[in-house]
């Protein structure tokens, strides 16, 4: 099958390389030269494992390509995928479709012959509607559905989840749509992938109330981890304990800073003014957003509870990552954009290092020092931080860290380390919702 997909951001780039491993034809079309320039040269445009060489074998096979403009690709496609960003619309919460409306437009004024326009962008409930209007209004004559398929995938392990999916969501309207759907995710039948059909609204929410109920299943072991706190508990033993039950499950129960990325708080904060609007409120989620919001604010304060005080003035705290999660260069709401700026208006100097982020986060952090490795960020400080869970922090070498910093402490927001070990090795170590007898 012949595919256009719309936007080559994150979901745009990883879905057009993974139709095209499964065999069919696929155009990735974005309006920024700089970015379709680098694709054609075989530069990604984003750090996600296994994407650069999924990229380079399916444009080497003739099934993958970059276009600045779509007009060729949109003309002759079955499919037509709008993945272009949603951002949060500054002010009110809401998403901003701007893009998927002009997306919508500019499809109307090209598609020939019966052609499936397929969201995977995130979007509100309705969107879909919207879009088959505008199609509607200004190509009375042409031949289409709108689908809604929404897209589940997570930064850093993007191609693992596209290609082996719990499940795949597809909402449709017009019975047509559903065999072109169903021959375009044909090769997930080797693996028994549930297709699930519904109706495009129901698709819609489906997203949404998927990533709102993990963000809210990450902010209650979040509180737990607090009570933990207080009550002498572990909320990793807790979290095994209730994750062992199947009705709960051990996913998404590993206590942190708060959950930051490109799609948890935009899409929490949406579905929250989606239900205001509708009037039938989500106090739930809205209560989640708050404690969220919150919580990656109150980390820096954590720092300086470990130095004893509040006052951070001619201290140096080390951060160790910078992105939401591990594996990404993604920047977009992570804790510690929160973090470094608390901690400098306390006084703190800080100077960090991530191993993919830091081109990103240098945009974004002004007055942070970035350094060239994890040992080079800590040298001299008085308190290292681990702030994102990369591979690379779980096996430091402890005793260079110590002999690196003014004094050995450590702050484990992401329990990378064990109490017990840290303290055989001299460290005063605090991490989140284990017992203070083992910090
Ligand atoms: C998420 C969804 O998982 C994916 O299905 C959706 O389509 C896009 O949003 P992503 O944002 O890439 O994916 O990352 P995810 O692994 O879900 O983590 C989101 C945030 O939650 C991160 O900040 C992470 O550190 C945090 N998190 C996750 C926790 O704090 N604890 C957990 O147990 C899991």
């Amino acid at each position: 099958m012949r595919v256009a997909m719309i936007g080559t951001g994150y979901v745009g780039l990883v879905s057009g390389a993974c139709f095209a491993d499964f065999g069919h034809v696929v155009t990735c079309v974005d309006k920024d030269a700089a970015k379709i320039d680098r694709l054609n040269a075989g530069r990604m445009p984003i750090y996600e494992p296994g994407l650069e060489d999924l990229v380079a074998a399916n444009v080497r096979d003739g099934r993958l390509s970059f276009a600045l403009d779509g007009a060729d690709a949109i003309r002759t496609a079955d499919a037509v995928f709008i993945a272009v960003g949603t951002p949060s619309r500054r002010g009110d919460g809401h998403a901003d479709l701007s893009y998927v409306y002009a997306a919508a437009e500019e499809i109307a004024d090209l598609i020939n012959g019966f052609t499936v326009i397929v969201t995977k962008s995130t979007v509100p409930v309705g969107t879909g509607d919207e879009i088959e209007r505008i199609i509607r209004a200004r190509r009375p004559d042409a031949d289409f559905a709108v689908v809604s398929n929404p897209e589940f995938l997570r930064e850093g392990a993007a191609i693992g989840d596209f290609k082996r999916p719990d499940r795949v969501v597809v909402g449709i309207e017009d019975e047509r749509a559903r065999p072109l759907m169903t021959e375009l995710y044909r090769p997930l039948n080797l693996n028994e992938t549930p297709i699930l059909f519904t109706g495009r609204r129901t698709s819609e929410l489906t997203k949404y109330a998927a990533n709102a109920f993990l963000a809210l299943k990450i902010t209650f072991i979040n509180e737990m981890a607090d009570l933990c706190e207080s009550l002498g508990a572990d909320v990793q033993q807790v979290a095994r304990g209730i994750g062992l039950d199947n009705r709960i499950g051990s996913k998404f129960l590993h206590a942190g800073p708060g959950y930051g990325g490109s799609c948890f708080p935009k899409d929490t904060l949406a579905l929250v003014r989606t239900a205001t609007d509708a009037g039938s409120p989500l106090r739930l989620i809205e209560t989640t957003v708050e404690i969220n919001d919150a919580r990656k604010k109150a980390m820096a304060d954590r720092v300086a509870a470990a130095l004893g005080g509040t006052d951070l003035k001619g201290k140096t705290v080390a951060l160790l990552g910078l992105t939401f999660k591990p594996n990404t260069d993604d920047m977009r709401d992570a804790p510690s954009l929160d973090v470094a700026p608390a901690l400098m208006a306390m006084g703190a100097t800080v100077q960090a290092f991530d191993p993919e982020g830091m081109h990103e986060a240098a945009k974004l952090m002004d007055g942070v020092v970035f350094r060239d490795g994890p040992y080079d960020a800590v040298e001299g400080a008085d308190v290292v931080v681990i702030m994102t869970e990369w591979d690379q922090f779980r096996a430091l070498d402890l005793d260079r860290i110590k002999l690196l910093l003014k004094q050995p402490v450590m702050v484990d927001l992401r329990n990378v380390y064990r109490p017990e070990d840290m303290k055989a090795r001299g460290f005063h170590y605090s991490s989140i919702g284990r017992p203070e007898s083992a910090r």
